[in-house]
């Protein structure tokens, strides 16, 4: 069996006001239509003999995810949700994922793990990378998709390989070291999806983090099972799950294994890291412009205007972030797009 997991949480401060604590970025609505999950899933009910998927997610979500799920409804697939009452970070969902896993099909089920706000144009070519994934899986290793680095990006992992075999995984390097990565041609950039057989991740959270494993363990042995449509679900119990250190897969597990594989993906992936991202999904007029909504360009070049309810004018200017929503306009530099989420701080700092 091959299980997708998708897991979802956390808001995407680099989106903001579009992405806000309550309405993370998983569910904006996309300038071509859908949600980022709502692809997600079907990208993972597309894949070869694929019948059950997970999602891992905050219990908050719940609603907005089936909202989503059913705007792209795919028969015959079946769905748990794993509920969390609290968001512990990656580690902690991917244990919950690994223990329901083991618990409902055994050690032996392969997991396909997909961030839920993650965008892939080509899905033959990742298609084809999950099969070899699974493969490698079987035989015991826990499974990267390593895409071909374009910048010395500090917000990802770097993956150094010497064929498939992994030399050593490095989650957000500092700036200087980025650069060395990007110019050796040994590295990619982690793509945050992995692949791997239940009883490994079991096996190596035991090993690298077993006081995850401790907490996870009962909170799902004791989680409260439910029905939400077609699909079911599990809502782990709060006060075990509460207590499990929050830290991320990147840090927890994969820097410190030992059996890890990489599989090579060129499928358009991006991971919509800022607005930059996001404005490359609208087509641009010939002066570089790239609108949606009501808005009108007057001597303007390479600017992305997104405006929901508004008429909004832009005259004169270039390379600026227009975004405008009912109760929050942002307006930034567009080669300052990484820097909208100290706004997002800023504002959570303040309440
Ligand atoms: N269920 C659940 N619970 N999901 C979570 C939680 C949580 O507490 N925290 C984060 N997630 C989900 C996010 O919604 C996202 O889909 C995925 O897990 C990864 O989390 P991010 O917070 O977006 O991680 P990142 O972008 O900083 O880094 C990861 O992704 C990069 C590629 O985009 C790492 O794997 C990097 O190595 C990788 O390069
Ligand atoms: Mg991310």
């Amino acid at each position: 069996t091959l299980v997708p997991v998708i897991i979802s949480g956390g808001a995407g401060s680099r989106l903001w006001p579009l992405s806000r604590e309550m309405h993370p970025k998983p569910f904006i609505e996309l300038p071509d239509g859908g949600t980022l999950i709502g692809r997600t899933y079907r990208r993972a009910a597309a894949i070869d003999g694929v019948g059950e998927i997970v999602t891992v997610t905050n219990r908050e979500f719940l609603f907005l995810t089936a909202d989503a799920y059913d705007e792209a409804p795919v028969a015959g697939t079946r769905n748990t949700y794993l509920l969390e009452p609290v968001g512990r970070d990656t580690a902690a969902a991917v244990a919950l994922a690994s223990v329901h896993a083991a618990e409902a099909w055994g050690d032996d089920a392969i997991l396909l793990v997909l961030p839920a706000d993650h965008l892939v144009a080509d899905e033959g070519a990742f298609r084809s990378a999950v099969s070899r994934a699974a493969e490698l899986a079987r035989s015991g290793k826990i499974v990267t998709f390593g895409i071909v680095p374009e910048r010395a990006e500090t917000g990802f992992g770097y993956i150094e390989v010497d064929g498939e075999t992994v030399l050593r995984f490095v989650e957000k390097p500092d700036f200087a070291t980025a650069e060395e990565y990007l110019a050796s041609g040994r590295h990619f950039w982690n793509s945050g999806m992995f692949c791997f057989r239940a009883g490994t991740m079991l096996q190596a959270m035991a090993t690298y983090c077993p006081e995850i494993l401790e907490h996870v363990k009962p909170a799902v042995a004791e989680a409260r099972n439910g029905r939400h449509g077609d699909h079911a679900t599990r809502e782990v119990v709060r006060e075990h799950f509460a207590a499990t250190p929050a830290i991320s897969l990147d840090y927890a597990v994969m820097e410190k294994a030992e059996d890890i594989a990489c599989v090579p993906v060129s499928c358009g992936w991006s991971d919509i890291g800022s607005w930059a991202a996001m404005a490359e999904l609208v087509a641009a007029d010939a002066d570089g412009n790239r609108a949606t909504g009501d808005v009108v360009l007057e001597e303007a070049t390479d600017c992305f205007v997104h405006s929901e309810d508004r008429l909004v004018g832009l005259v004169g200017v270039s390379d600026l972030l227009v975004i405008d929503t009912p109760d929050a306009l942002l307006v930034s530099r567009k080669d300052k797009a990484q820097h909208v989420k100290s706004v997002f701080a800023r504002l959570k700092a303040q309440g």
